[in-house]
């Protein structure tokens, strides 16, 4: 078997620490407003890879102690109907996060449902005024993959100080809210994407690179530098011949066998930084509430 020469950054393992240090903090808020810290979920649409993020983050905030409203709409929901839903949802005071999955069907507009969001329940961090909280240094509900990104980064390198980090994508979900936070940890920050010349002459000067574009073991090993930090984003089905026809494995953006032979940690996927993305919306749920309620907690 080949075995590799990075050190495996374990999510699941972390997100796990994550989660269990989150319960005394959810039972403390409940002592003090009575109720659990609730998420309302919604899912439009029959997405099966949504359906099955849904359930998950439904799981494991029940695990969490904190209570857990799914709403699932059909693909033929009207933009009225949602944006009703979301108002109703921002007024309900026992609700205390809400979370619209994403991608929407095509006639819905994606940004008018999420600017109809409370941004005090807005536990994805994805609304304007959250999003300029962040770019100005008063971060409070930060969007969930980028932070679970930057624990992981913490924990594996301490101090991130004067490293240069390259970002692979400029989505609004990942790329420019991480650029945010690592500048916060005074990273050096790149950000490249499509329209990019010679990405590998930039990439390679990474120290951290940090890929979210959604294409399939797209970064190879002559794009890293040696030793570098590899935080693998994606997550793609892709055809499993080894298992036959109709059968599938998840890969990420990053050919892992490969640059796992060149990098010094790399996550993997599964198991890197999507349980993390989860243990950050329940954190951010657990902070709304306590924040809306008057709560004091402290967070890691
Ligand atoms: N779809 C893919 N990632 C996310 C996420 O972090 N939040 C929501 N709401 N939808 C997503």
């Amino acid at each position: 078997m080949k075995t590799t020469k990075a050190k495996i950054i374990d999510g699941k393992a972390f997100s796990h620490q994550l989660n269990q240090s989150l319960i005394p903090i959810v039972k403390k808020v409940i002592g003090e407003i009575g109720r659990p810290p609730a998420l309302a979920v919604i899912l439009v649409g029959e997405d099966s890879a949504s359906q099955i993020y849904v359930h998950n983050k439904a799981k494991r905030t029940q695990e969490a102690g904190m209570k857990s409203v799914e709403h699932r709409l059909s693909s033929e929901t009207s933009e009225k109907t949602l944006l009703d839903l979301v108002t109703a949802l921002n007024e309900d005071n026992e609700i205390d996060g809400i979370l619209v999955q994403l991608p929407l069907p095509k006639h819905i507009n994606e940004h008018s449902v999420i600017q109809a969001i409370n941004p005090e329940k807005d536990v994805d961090g994805f609304h304007i005024v959250n999003a300029g909280k962040l770019a100005t240094g008063r971060s409070e509900l930060v969007p969930c993959t980028p932070l679970g990104c930057l624990l992981l980064l913490r924990d594996t390198l301490g101090d991130l100080s004067g490293l240069h980090a390259v970002i692979i994508g400029r989505s609004n979900i990942v790329g420019k809210p991480l650029a945010q936070l690592l500048l916060a940890e005074n990273t050096t920050v790149t950000i490249v994407h499509s329209k990019t010349k010679n990405i590998s002459e930039i990439t390679t000067q990474a120290d951290i690179l940090i890929v979210a574009v959604g294409q399939s073991e797209l970064v190879k090993s002559d794009w890293i530098k040696p030793g570098a930090c590899i935080i693998d984003v994606g997550i793609n089905r892709i055809a499993d011949l080894e298992k036959g026809k109709g059968k599938y494995r998840l890969v990420g953006d990053v050919d892992f066998l490969e640059v796992a032979q060149k990098a010094q940690f790399i996550t993997p996927v599964p198991g890197g930084v999507g349980p993390m993305t989860i243990s950050c919306l329940l954190r951010n749920t657990v902070a709304a509430a306590a924040k809306r309620n008057g709560v004091e907690i402290k967070l890691k």
